[in-house]
């Protein structure tokens, strides 16, 4: 196919998110292919594509990233080498936002480091509430390519609402960096909000301190957080609210990561339901994104134009 016989758009996706990737492609009304990877048994894997677009929306999530990341380099160079003119990443997870800082001397700045990969690759990059705490905005770390930082908030808050959960039921964000998706979510519903403060002493390591716990004896709450990863976060907060004599705890995460142990952990701190929205593939998706995300990928095209 010469590149002037190129279909205009294309969704390609890899096979662990291949139906958040169909449900994408069909909210913009474009094709989907699959980007096949074979991993060899010393650990490098092959990429191909077998057909391309002039500008191809590649989408992958970016939990469990390191692999990913170099399939990701690859499909690129194989999307350009057949003729794509603009690339766009819709990464609803995207990976080492957290590490913004030297936090210890001789640490790598792995946000700056990997958005600087991704610029390389990308003509643009959507994701959804990416880890931002001492950075500001998401365009700062993309020094070429163009970024969009997307909120699940409203559509968190819009499935409490459709759940018409008790309107005195109180939100609780664990610690401070989760203030701005609590009280995001919170908002729109008029609900209290308590938020905690954390103390990390390791990976798997947290002591949480809820002030105005009292508040939540005789009523339910919903943690909220931006990111589950051991789930360490949200059981230890799970369980002095409990003890506090809160009716019931449940779960709302935007992404849901981690290992297949963490909903039986949550569950054991007395959670009696996880919700996410379905930037990482998982049981507890409630929150479709791709409609979204097309609306996203829509404003990029305009503006790549
Ligand atoms: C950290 O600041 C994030 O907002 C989450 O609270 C954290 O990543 C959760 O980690 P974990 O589930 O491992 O406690």
């Amino acid at each position: 196919m010469t590149a002037a016989t190129l279909p205009s758009l294309a969704v390609h996706g890899f096979s662990e998110s291949a139906a958040q990737a169909r449900l994408l492609a069909e909210s913009l009304g474009a094709p989907y292919a699959d980007i096949e990877v074979h991993r060899f048994p010393d650990g490098e894997s092959l990429v191909r594509v077998d057909s391309t677009a002039k500008t191809v929306v590649v989408y992958r999530s970016l939990d469990d990233p390191n692999d990913k990341l170099i399939e990701l380099m690859l499909a690129a160079s194989a999307l350009r080498d057949g003729g794509a003119k603009r690339l766009i990443l819709v990464t609803p997870y995207l990976c080492y936002m957290r590490q913004d800082m030297v936090f210890h001397p001789g640490e790598a700045v792995s946000q700056t480091v990997v958005c600087g990969f991704l610029d390389n690759l990308f003509d643009a990059v959507i994701t959804v509430d990416p880890h931002l705490h001492r950075t500001s905005d998401l365009a700062s770390v993309f020094p070429t390519a163009r970024a969009e930082a997307l909120s699940a908030a409203p559509l968190l808050a819009a499935r409490l609402l459709e759940r018409d959960i008790a309107r005195d039921t109180i939100l609780v964000g664990p610690d401070g960096e989760s203030r701005q998706w609590v009280e995001a979510v919170a908002a729109p519903l008029s609900l209290d909000v308590l938020v905690g403060q954390k103390e990390r002493a390791g990976d798997r390591k947290v002591a949480i301190e809820i002030p105005g716990i009292e508040q939540a004896a005789g009523r339910a709450v919903i943690l909220v957080d931006d990111v589950i990863s051991t789930g360490m976060t949200l059981a230890g907060a799970a369980r002095l609210l409990l003890a506090a004599g809160t009716t019931g705890a449940e779960v709302m995460t935007v992404h849901m990561l981690g290992d297949p142990t963490v909903p039986a952990l949550l569950r054991d701190a007395g959670i009696a339901r996880i919700e996410s929205s379905d930037s990482v593939p998982h049981e507890s998706n409630a929150v479709l994104l791709a409609p979204m995300l097309a609306d996203s990928v829509r404003r990029m095209l305009g503006q790549l134009r």
